[in-house]
């Protein structure tokens, strides 16, 4: 089966401060986050911000322990990931096994939204991290 991609969702960036994050992409660009929501099962709280059909997602680690707390460690603030919208994250998963793709989840796990994404290692393609995410419908 074939993956299709419908969307580009979100860029992900990684904060330390989500609340000044918000006040400088309110200042500067005029926008508002149209979600604010904890996601325990990430590790962070997240601002989704809508631009067009697509957002930016802020993200603040919950701890420093945790997959953006050592990013932010290591790189410090900035794009962390980059979110593709598909249709069904199996049959996505599916394809990217068949292809040999190195993933960092084998089963897709809860994100905000409702949704459930699962992560494609930043070593697999160009060094960027791949989020898979499906709405729920
Ligand atoms: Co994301």
């Amino acid at each position: 089966m074939l993956v299709k991609l419908l969307n580009l969702d979100h860029v992900g960036i990684a904060v330390t401060d989500l609340n000044r994050a918000l006040d400088g992409y309110r200042e500067r660009y005029g926008v508002e986050p149209l979600y604010r929501e904890v996601v325990a099962a990430q590790g962070v709280e997240e601002a989704m911000l809508p631009v067009g059909g697509s957002f930016v997602q802020l993200l603040r680690p919950l701890a420093a322990d945790t997959p953006v707390g050592r990013f932010l460690e290591k790189r410090g603030e900035g794009l962390h990931h980059v979110a593709f919208m598909v249709a069904s994250i199996e049959i996505a998963l599916d394809h990217m096994r068949e292809q040999g793709a190195r993933l960092i989840d084998e089963v897709a796990r809860p994100g905000g939204r409702g949704a459930r994404i699962a992560f494609v290692h930043p070593a697999d393609l160009g060094g960027t991290l791949i989020e898979l995410v499906e709405l729920p419908g």
